[in-house]
């Protein structure tokens, strides 16, 4: 079977993509597959084949991946592997190339069903996720609406897209006060990697929080912000007749807000997992058996509320006073696939993927 590994695009997660692809792209059972690596450049141009020079994320990367030697256990074979797939611009042919397709990408414009709708016009099978559950598990707000519509725990929160916001911005501040009150957290609707996320305390810092966030996308959301908050995470594999969870990890943060410079940058070695770690991580996460089960739990019929399919990550936060767990978000294409939470279940990566193929030939 030849697959065609999507990978890179115009999204601020970019980079991390190119990460997710290289590590996948090494795993998978070469006596099963052959994988056509396929390049999205940031300008939404696609390469595969013969001539890497003028490919400027291949030059970005192993910057990056120096930057992120610390927690990304890069080994030398991942950079080799960058220049044994020298890449060339092709058209809208692709299923002259490929069997079916792998989107391995991060974020906005990619992740969020622009790619599966392409592929889908093309007629290519996909792994993961079909049109509906990308875009609706990358816009906050509307998977906030799914999933309290099947009773699954997520915290109210005040939209507002920015033309609107300016054209009124006290009522959209006094609504904010009135709905949710202080602390709160500000975040883009549709942005991963917690870009452009800001907590605010009162009207004043609410307001440049807004504006903040609005530099980096049309719409945004205002939700509760939890004092003692910890954040667990924990994967999903599978589709709606049959899905699993993963074991639950706990990402460590040296700030409030877990920042991009955190998830990608800063962090130290993982704890147990070989491969990609990018931040610092307990896993398994230190929690009670009862609220692992739950959030196991939740994670599943999350994935199942949105229609998900192959693997996703939900993260949940944990309010420590109150002692209950909410969704904060589901990535429908997580990081690295996931593989270091499935690893510590028990689920090999080369496993991992061939699982991911077969659920999409199903
Ligand atoms: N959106 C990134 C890749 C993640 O949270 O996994
Ligand atoms: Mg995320």
């Amino acid at each position: 079977i030849k697959i065609g590994v999507f990978f890179g695009g115009q999204s601020v997660e970019h980079e991390v993509s190119i990460i997710s692809a290289l590590q996948a792209v090494n795993n998978f059972d070469r006596n099963k597959y052959d994988i056509i690596p396929i390049y999205i450049t940031k300008g939404n141009e696609f390469y595969v084949g013969e001539n890497i020079g003028d490919i400027e994320a291949y030059k970005n990367i192993p910057a990056l991946l120096k930057k992120s030697q610390k927690v990304i256990l890069v080994n030398e074979n991942e950079k080799l592997n960058l220049i044994k797939y020298p890449m060339k611009k092709f058209g809208s042919n692709i299923y002259d190339y490929i069997d079916i397709a792998f989107p391995i990408v991060h974020g906005t414009n990619v992740e969020d069903g622009a790619l599966q709708g392409y592929l889908k016009t093309l007629r290519i099978p996909f792994v993961g996720c079909d049109v509906m559950s990308s875009a609706s598990g990358m816009d906050k707000y509307v998977m906030k609406a799914v999933l309290k519509d099947n009773d699954i725990p997520v915290l109210d929160c005040c939209r507002s897209d920015r033309r609107h916001y300016q054209g009124d911005t006290t009522a959209f501040l006094d609504k904010v006060e009135a709905l949710i009150g202080y602390p709160v957290i500000v975040k883009p609707i549709n942005l991963g990697s917690s870009v452009g996320i800001r907590k605010a305390s009162d009207r004043e810092t609410l307001e440049d929080a807004l504006d903040y966030a609005f530099q980096f996308a049309n719409n945004v959301l205002v939700e509760k912000a939890i004092i003692n908050l910890r954040e667990i995470n924990c994967s999903v594999l599978g589709d709606y007749e049959e899905a699993i969870a993963s074991e639950c990890e706990e990402p460590i943060s040296s700030d409030e807000i877990l920042s991009y410079e955190d998830k990608y940058l800063s962090g130290e070695k993982n704890s147990g997992s070989k491969g990609m770690s990018s931040t610092k991580r307990k896993l398994p996460a230190d929690i009670p058996a009862d609220v692992k089960a739950e959030i196991q739990r939740l994670a599943v019929k999350t994935f199942q509320a949105l229609g998900c399919n192959g693997v996703s990550r939900i993260d949940f936060m944990l309010d420590v006073d109150e002692n209950k767990v909410w969704v904060n978000e589901i990535n429908t294409i997580p990081g690295s696939l996931a593989f270091y939470l499935w690893e510590a279940s028990g689920v090999k990566y080369k496993d991992l993927l061939d699982r991911m193929v077969k659920l999409a030939l199903k």
